[in-house]
């Protein structure tokens, strides 16, 4: 394949450093929701929630930066022009799913932070307390809590779609997944 039909190896190795991130991030975050509290466990048994907790949030943050890396990398440099082959609709709708992946790439940490801020507990990223920047309120939290659940399910709804559509153009050979790698 022509280079210029492909994304730049830095593209390639943060798009896919960072799929596998979102990807463990939901399933964590899916998973720790459900664990049970201290307060719901018989007495002498220890919750690991925070355990869980505190790793989705550093994760998250670690996501976070390389996301604004991602963001500033593709704005100074292009993606390749898709090829001929792929009708204008469906680089419309690339084009649309593709804003919508990298707002909610930045919308997730944001609003997983905000309601992190709003709790009673520091937010520690990987043990290292940050800057409180707002006084604990709980209305405040609830609402970026339904805020980043609203999203989650938004967020899981259009990689779902980003990866049947992967799923599509390897077997149709179109040579598109082969523009996301090295
Ligand atoms: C790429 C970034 C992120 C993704 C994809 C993500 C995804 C998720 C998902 C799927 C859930 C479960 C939703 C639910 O059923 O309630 C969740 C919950 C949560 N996330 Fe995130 N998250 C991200 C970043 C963050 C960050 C940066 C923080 C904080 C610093 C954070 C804090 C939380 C907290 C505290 C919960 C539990 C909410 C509750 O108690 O119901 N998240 N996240
Ligand atoms: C295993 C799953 C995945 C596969 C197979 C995959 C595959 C691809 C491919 C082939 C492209 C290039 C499309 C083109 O030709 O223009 C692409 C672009 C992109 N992917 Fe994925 N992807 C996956 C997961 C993800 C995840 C989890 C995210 C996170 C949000 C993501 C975000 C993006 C974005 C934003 C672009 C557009 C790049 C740009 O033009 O700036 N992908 N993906």
């Amino acid at each position: 394949m022509n280079s210029s039909m492909k994304y730049d190896r830095v593209q390639v190795a943060l798009h896919w450093v960072i799929a596998a991130l979102i990807l463990a991030m939901i399933a964590l975050g899916l998973f720790m929701v459900e664990l049970p509290k201290q307060s719901e466990l018989p007495p002498g048994e220890e919750s690991v929630r925070a355990f869980y907790f505190l790793l989705h949030k550093s994760l998250g943050i670690t996501a976070a930066m390389l996301i604004l890396v991602r963001i500033g990398w593709r704005l100074t440099h292009k993606a390749p022009p898709l090829p001929d082959t792929v009708v204008k609709w469906q680089q419309k709708a690339s084009s649309i799913v593709h804003g919508l992946l990298y707002t909610l790439m930045l919308a997730m940490p944001i609003s997983g932070y905000l309601q992190s801020m709003y709790s009673k507990y520091h937010t520690k990223f990987w043990g290292i307390e940050l800057p409180r920047l707002a006084e604990a309120n709980d209305t405040m939290k609830a609402t970026f809590n339904e805020v980043h659940e609203v999203l989650a399910f938004l967020f899981i709804a259009m990689i779902a779609i980003h990866i049947a559509a992967a799923v599509k153009h390897k077997l149709a050979k179109s040579g598109v997944i082969e523009r996301m790698t090295f």
